[in-house]
C-alpha cells in the first residue's frame, strides 16, 4: 500500500496532486487542433436530436451531485436550456417529468452507485437519452447510458472524492460548450475563449498546489473548532457545497454550506465570535455583493478565510486571511477553487489525526441502497 502512495502518507493528498495530470487527461483529445471547437465523438446524437433537447436534468449522489449543481449554472448560462439538478435517490421516488426530449446526465466516479443507476435506469424507462459521465469503463453505469463521456482521472481510492470532482466538472464544460456549439448558443469567438482558458486550467491547479502553506497554516490554527461554515455566491455556492462536504467527511467537524445572500435568513443567528468562515468569492459579477456579506460575518467576529481571484486584493480589508487563484474565466473558476478547500480539509483532518482516507461510517462506493 506504501507503494501505491507514491510517497504521499495518504491517497488523499497523492490524489489532490494528481489533479493537473487528471485534468489534461480528460481534456486531451477533445479539443480541436485550433482551439476552436469541442470533439466529443462519443456523443453519439445528431445535431438535430440536440436541437430538440428542451431540458436537461443531471443527476448523482455525493461528490458527483455537487459537480452536477456546477453543471446547472453552466448549462444554463452557456446553452440556455433549462437544467435541473436532483440527488439520485429523490428524483427516482417522485415520478420525476421525464420524457423523450429530456437529456439525462448521471454523473458517478464508480458508476456502480445504487440509487444512480436506478435513476438511470428510470430515466431511460420514460424515453429519456442518457449522456453518462463516470470514471470506470464498464462500469454498470456506462454499460447502460447511451452515451458516455468517461474522465479520465485513474482509480481513486480515498473515500473522499477529489480528482473524480475536478475531471467531471471537466467533462461537464466539454459538454456544455459541445451542446453550444452544435445549437449556435455561444458566438465562436466565445467558445475559442473558454477553451483557450480551459487548456490552460491544469498549470493552474498546479500553481494552487505549489501555494499550499497558508491553507496548512489556517489548518493548524482552525483543527481545534468543531463548527465552520463555508460561503459563496453562485458558482462559488456550488462550490462551497463541495467544501463543506469534504471537510464535515473526514474530519467530523460540522460544517454548513450557505448560499450568501440567504445568511440572513437564520445562519446568521449561528455566527459567533471566532468561528470559521470561510468565503468563497472569485465571480467578478458577485464580488462586491460577496464583499458585503463578509462584512456581515465580521461583525459577528467571525474568523474570514477568503478566497478570490488574483488581483481582487479588496477582499482584505474585510477578510483575516485571503488565499488567492490564479485569474481564469469567471465559469471556470471551480475547477481550481476546489483545491485549496481539499487541502484544508485534508489539513485539518490529519490534525486532528483522523483516518483521512477511510472516513468512519462511509465507504467508497455505495452500491447498495
Ligand atoms: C460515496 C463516496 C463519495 C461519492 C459518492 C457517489 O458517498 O464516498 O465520494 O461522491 O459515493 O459516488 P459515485 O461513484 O457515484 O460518484
Amino acid at each position: 500500500e506504501e507503494a501505491e502512495k507514491g510517497g504521499y502518507d495518504h491517497f488523499m493528498l497523492k490524489e489532490i496532486h494528481e489533479q493537473p495530470r487528471a485534468i489534461r487527461d480528460t481534456l486531451k483529445g477533445r479539443i480541436s487542433h485550433a482551439g476552436d471547437k469541442v470533439i466529443l465523438d462519443e456523443i453519439k446524437m445528431t445535431t438535430k436530436e440536440i436541437q430538440n433537447i428542451k431540458r436537461i436534468v443531471i443527476t448523482a449522489c455525493g461528490t458527483a451531485y455537487h459537480a452536477g449543481l456546477v453543471g446547472k449554472y453552466i448549462i444554463e448560462q452557456l446553452v440556455r436550456i433549462p437544467v435541473e439538478v436532483d440527488i439520485a435517490s429523490e428524483f427516482r421516488y417522485r415520478d420525476p417529468l421525464i420524457d423523450e426530449e429530456t437529456l439525462v446526465v448521471v454523473v458517478s466516479q464508480s458508476g456502480e452507485t445504487a440509487d444512480t443507476l436506478a435513476a438511470l435506469r428510470e430515466a431511460r424507462r420514460r424515453g429519456a437519452r442518457v449522456v453518462a459521465i463516470t470514471n470506470v469503463i464498464a462500469s454498470s453505469v456506462a454499460r447502460e447510458a447511451d452515451d458516455i463521456i468517461y474522465t479520465w482521472a485513474g482509480p481513486e481510492i480515498s473515500v473522499a472524492s477529489t480528482k473524480a470532482y475536478t475531471t467531471q466538472l471537466v467533462a461537464i464544460y466539454l459538454l456544455a460548450l459541445y451542446l453550444a456549439q452544435e445549437r449556435n448558443t455561444l458566438a465562436a469567438g466565445n467558445i475559442k475563449e473558454i477553451l483557450n482558458e480551459l487548456k490552460a486550467i491544469y498549470s493552474k491547479a498546479q500553481e494552487v498546489l505549489d501555494g499550499e502553506q497558508p491553507i496548512k497554516d489556517f489548518a493548524e490554527k482552525y483543527c481545534k473548532h468543531e463548527d465552520a461554515f463555508f460561503i459563496g455566491r453562485g458558482l462559488d455556492y456550488a462550490v462551497a457545497l463541495e467544501g463543506s462536504l469534504k471537510l464535515k467527511e473526514i474530519s467530523y467537524i460540522h460544517a454548513e454550506a450557505y448560499a450568501a445572500g440567504e445568511l440572513k435568513h437564520g445562519t446568521l443567528a449561528l455566527i459567533v465570535e471566532n468561528i470559521p468562515v470561510i468565503a468563497l468569492a472569485t465571480q467578478q459579477s458577485l464580488f462586491e455583493k460577496m464583499v458585503s456579506n463578509i462584512k456581515e460575518v465580521k461583525a459577528r467576529d467571525a474568523s474570514v478565510i477568503a478566497l478570490a481571484m488574483e488581483g481582487h486584493t479588496e477582499v482584505e480589508k474585510v477578510a483575516d486571511q485571503v488565499i488567492y487563484i490564479p485569474k481564469t474565466h469567471q465559469v471556470l473558476a471551480p475547477i481550481i477553487t476546489v483545491i485549496p478547500l481539499q487541502l484544508l480539509a485534508y489539513y485539518i483532518s490529519v490534525y486532528r489525526g483522523c483516518d483521512v482516507d477511510k472516513p468512519r461510517n462511509l465507504a467508497k462506493s455505495v452500491t447498495v441502497e
